[in-house]
């Protein structure tokens, strides 16, 4: 299949690339580089710089005339959506817009939308949280993720464009960004490497920290081939299906880094959900995935990419 990757430059869309490419699928990548970066993109795959907000973004499905567009591309930050919501609207609901429209026009079959079972949930009490609850959005980011998968149903029930839309947990692994305003994994090894002491975020009422859903990238590649193999539509939570502390998840990286340096704290953030714990029993049924990397395996492939990439950077 052809398969056109946005966001593919960025940490999760680019081992998705890998991924397809290693499966045999001929692969292009549109992506602007807000947060990407071209070194991320497969040797094997075009890439194709432009905004996919932007009216140019037509001419790349024009050119690429893919059987199936995978939508990665996004403002990912739940901390920089309430800080700018607008913003957060332009990439997240505009741009997706102006991609489903592309897809209508130039007849690409299957689309498989990013969406977050990390944020659209809000801190609902029905814990592990399946698809079957009803979302409650506390968030802009959480708010366009889930305007986004009602869009789908839209374009589905309109123009009979098939689509899918994997929640994901907290995803971490090899070429996370250790300097941005997500992603704790790769912020807590980054500065542990560095000798830094990372912040724990936490609520006064949650000493040992707010409970996230962790799954390793790899993972993530799998239910990405899984997506585009089946044609189940609607929402799927993509997660390790275990709820884990953030203090509980500092001490696994302090010790996959082999340091005893501590952590700060600090207040939550905007927006930062107590608790969140994914169902992913729905994937296992209809789409045959589950997740297969335990965190501890997964901290250790991270940390040794990490390590490698500081080595690199000194070589060269
Ligand atoms: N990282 C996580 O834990 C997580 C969890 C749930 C959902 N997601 C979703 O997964 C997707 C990928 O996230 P990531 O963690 O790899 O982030 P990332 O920032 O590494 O990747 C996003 C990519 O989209 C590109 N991009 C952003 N705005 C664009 C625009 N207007 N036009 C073209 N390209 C644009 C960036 O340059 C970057 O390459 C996003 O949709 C995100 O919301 C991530």
């Amino acid at each position: 299949m052809k398969i056109l990757v946005t966001g593919g430059a960025g940490f999760i869309g680019s081992h998705v690339a890998d991924g397809y490419l290693a499966a045999g699928h001929e692969v292009a990548i549109a992506d602007n580089l807000l947060s990407g970066n071209a070194a991320n993109v497969p040797a094997g795959a075009r890439l194709h710089l432009v905004d996919i907000a932007a009216a140019e973004f037509d001419l790349v499905v024009e050119r690429e005339r893919p059987d199936v567009v995978n939508h990665h591309a996004a403002q990912m930050s739940v901390t920089v959506s309430a800080r700018d919501p607008g913003l957060d609207a332009r990439i997240n609901c505009g741009g997706l817009l102006n991609v489903l429209q592309s897809c209508v026009r130039h007849g690409v079959e299957r689309f498989v939308m990013i969406s977050s079972g990390g944020a659209v949930y809000g801190d609902v009490d029905q814990r592990p949280t399946s698809e079957q609850v009803t979302p409650q959005p506390l968030s802009p980011y959480a708010i366009h993720k889930l305007t986004g998968e009602r869009y789908l149903e839209f374009y589905r029930h309109q123009y009979g464009l098939s689509s899918i839309a994997l929640r994901y947990g907290n995803v971490y692994g090899p070429r996370q960004d250790q300097y941005g305003e997500a992603g704790v994994v790769a912020i807590f090894i980054g500065k542990l490497l560095r000798g830094e002491p990372p912040t724990i975020f936490a609520y006064p009422d949650q000493p040992t920290g707010m409970s996230r859903d962790y799954v390793y990238v790899q993972d993530v590649v799998r239910a990405n081939l899984r997506a585009i193999e089946s044609d189940a539509i609607g929402a799927f939570n993509i997660a390790g299906g275990v709820p884990v502390r953030t203090g509980e998840l500092f001490r696994a990286v302090q010790a996959a880094c082999g340091t005893d340096l501590k952590a700060a704290t600090g207040p939550a953030r905007p927006g930062d959900l107590k608790e969140n714990w994914l169902d992913v029993s729905h994937a296992e049924r209809v789409l045959g995935w589950c997740p297969e990397v335990s965190l501890a395996d997964g901290l250790a492939y991270t940390v040794a990419h990490f390590r490698e990439a500081v080595k690199r950077t000194k070589e060269t």
